[in-house]
């Protein structure tokens, strides 16, 4: 660990936080510091401000904050690791072998074999993309003309040909790669005819990761023999792919969160039902390729959204696997809402015969989960028939489906939505709370009230901001009592600085308490070190380390008499706790 946090140090020591964030928004000199629009909430007027001096950031209206690798870490949408690897390689360091993951052997033999992969992949699409350009490439270019895609759509997302068997086989082999790795990523194939394109005489679309790297391909038959063998062909699962765990167009999407907040992120079925929306000015689709969600999918949606709009084409959104993947996507915390494409037409038909003005309008129209699952019931089991026998017999079988909705919803929800079925059906809401609490144990609720700070933990606060600022009268002896993970991770590195004999500096906040909530960051960001404060704030730091003693003090007093409690005979205890006593009355 302590191998980590000086590589840590390194890398933000050789990536100056103004470099790195004016590489990608523009920034304006406002005094001392340094201001953008922020790129993780839409704003027309700047309060991004990027502070040169602590190396760190902070926006000013969503409250965001954070130093040089959290900024790469949610603008790049990826892992603290591949954060601090992008920055690396920045600053021309090395990642040492033993830092975190990379301590294991085996794991860099992946990477080094996941690194010769994607370079096959790379090399691949652009052989594919060549030839769409080439004489051979008519057929595709014609069939994509007859669908309505222009040069631009062809071209951001890298649309390809591959035109016989063996063009590609020759190409790769030309290129020096092992045919067998060419194989292991999928590319190609080795069958009774020996080695070849696994996706000939398909049009080609290529599949970004979220860092725009290429790990596989759809191909789409143009033909009806080749159709015969499936409309579509996928790369199959390889080390850089698994069809059901990535997105189509992910890549697409987190660029265009980098250049506004998404406002909406629409999921479909199909690579083409992306490629239209993309062209009719809707940058922000993804495909889950005609498979249900999964957790993975889940988790790439989240990193770049709160709202995911789901448009299916008719006879998929209702499938039960379909609900079970819209459920994954609502326990991952994110606002699931359910379009209806009218006349069975998937987003691509629907887009051409109607325009986007009609879509646009099917995305405000789109319904949340839950009322999108009374839809699902209210198209099985009619409960407004005019005929009394149809009513009852549906009746109960709705209720048991509401019944099941309700259960897969938080508190909150599930108290309005029990009120909208008991409206409904006519059973009482009592009957549905009672229901409800029959099947599921009693879990004591999570503390959710936001509470004033105490004291101590005030001081707590202000103490480790003076001492990360290097204030001139900012000592500190001993760790206080902490009773959080964030004070006590903080006091830990504040204390190890001083016995390594090193200034801290207010970045490394991020590092050593990378889970903190914004209003923990701001307890030690917002806090004014102007020159006029200085006598102020020296003096309410020795109130503040006063504080802390005597908590810690009272502690200890407090442990002590349970000792005397259990061992009443040691007069030497009661010694301590007279002194101990004494000590606090003096210091207070
Ligand atoms: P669709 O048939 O709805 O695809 O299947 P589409 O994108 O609308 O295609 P066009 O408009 O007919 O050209 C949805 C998705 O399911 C996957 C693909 O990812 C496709 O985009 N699929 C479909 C396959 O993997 N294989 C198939 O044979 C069919
Ligand atoms: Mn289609």
């Amino acid at each position: 660990m302590a191998d980590l946090t000086d590589f840590i140090q390194q890398v933000k020591r050789a990536n100056d936080i103004v470099d790195v964030i004016g590489s990608h928004l523009e920034l304006r000199h406002s005094g001392a510091n340094f201001m953008a629009r922020c790129p993780f909430h839409g704003e027309k007027t700047p309060s991004f401000n990027v502070n040169r001096n602590l190396q760190i950031y902070k926006c000013f209206g969503c409250g965001e904050s954070g130093d040089v690798i959290k900024f790469v870490e949610k603008y790049e949408s990826c892992t603290f690791m591949e954060a601090l690897e992008i920055l690396a390689k920045r600053a021309n360091l090395k990642m040492p072998e033993t830092v975190g993951e990379r301590k294991d052997k085996e794991f860099n033999e992946r990477k080094k074999k996941k690194d010769v992969y994607l370079q096959i992949c790379r090399d691949t699409a652009i052989f594919y993309y060549k030839c769409y350009y080439g004489p051979s490439g008519a057929k595709a270019r014609a069939y994509i003309e007859q669908r309505g895609f222009d040069a631009d759509t062809v071209k951001k997302f890298g649309i390809g040909y591959s035109p016989d068997n063996d063009s590609l086989v020759k190409f790769l082999q030309s290129k020096k790669y092992d045919l067998e790795d060419c194989v292991k990523c999928g590319v190609i194939q080795n069958g009774k005819y020996g080695y070849t394109d696994a996706l000939y005489g398909r049009l080609i679309i290529p599949i970004f990761n979220m860092q725009g790297q290429v790990i596989a391909f759809g191909g789409r038959g143009l033909d009806q023999r080749t159709i015969e063998r499936g409309k579509y062909k996928n790369t199959s699962e390889t080390p850089l792919f698994v069809k059901n765990q990535n997105l189509f167009a992910i890549n697409i999407a987190k660029e265009q969160k980098q250049q506004t907040a998404l406002n909406n992120l629409v999921v479909v079925e199909g690579y083409m039902d992306v490629i239209a929306m993309y062209q009719a000015g809707f940058k922000s689709a993804v495909a889950s390729m005609g498979t249900s969600l999964t957790e993975n999918q889940a988790k790439w949606l989240s990193r770049l959204t709160d709202t995911v709009y789901i448009c299916y084409d008719g006879d998929a959104a209702g499938q039960k696997a379909t609900v079970r993947g819209l459920d994954i996507l609502d326990r991952a915390g994110l606002e699931v809402r359910v379009m209806t494409v009218p006349e069975k037409l998937d987003p691509d038909e629907y887009i051409k015969k109607y325009g986007k003005e009609a879509f646009e309008q099917l995305i405000t129209e789109a319904l949340p989960l839950p009322d999108y699952k009374l839809k699902l019931l209210d198209a099985s089991f009619d409960i407004a028939s005019p005929d009394q026998a149809t009513r009852n017999n549906a009746l109960p079988k709705y209720v048991q489906g509401a019944l099941v909705m309700l259960k897969a919803l938080d508190d909150v929800r599930q108290a309005r939505y029990i009120t909208a079925v008991s409206l409904k059906t006519g059973y009482s809401e009592d009957y549905f709370r009672r229901k409800l609490s029959e099947e599921t144990v009693d879990e004591p609720l999570p503390e959710l009230t936001v509470t004033e700070l105490s004291p101590e933990d005030k001081a707590k606060y202000f103490v480790a901001a003076c001492l990360l600022r290097c204030e001139s009268y900012a000592t500190i002896e001993e760790k206080p009592i902490c009773n959080s993970a964030f004070l006590s991770d903080l006091y830990d590195y504040l204390l190890t600085c001083k016995e390594r004999d090193e200034a801290p500096t207010t970045d490394m906040l991020y590092t050593v308490c990378p889970n903190g909530t914004p209003e923990q960051y701001g307890q030690i960001l917002d806090l004014d070190f102007s020159k006029q404060r200085l006598e102020k704030n020296e003096r309410y730091f020795k109130e503040c380390k006063r504080i802390i003693t005597v908590e810690k003090l009272k502690r200890k007093r407090e442990e002590l008499m349970a000792k005397i409690k259990n061992n009443p005979a040691d007069s030497s205890l009661l010694t301590e706790l007279s002194e101990l006593s004494k000590k606090i009355t003096d210091i207070k």
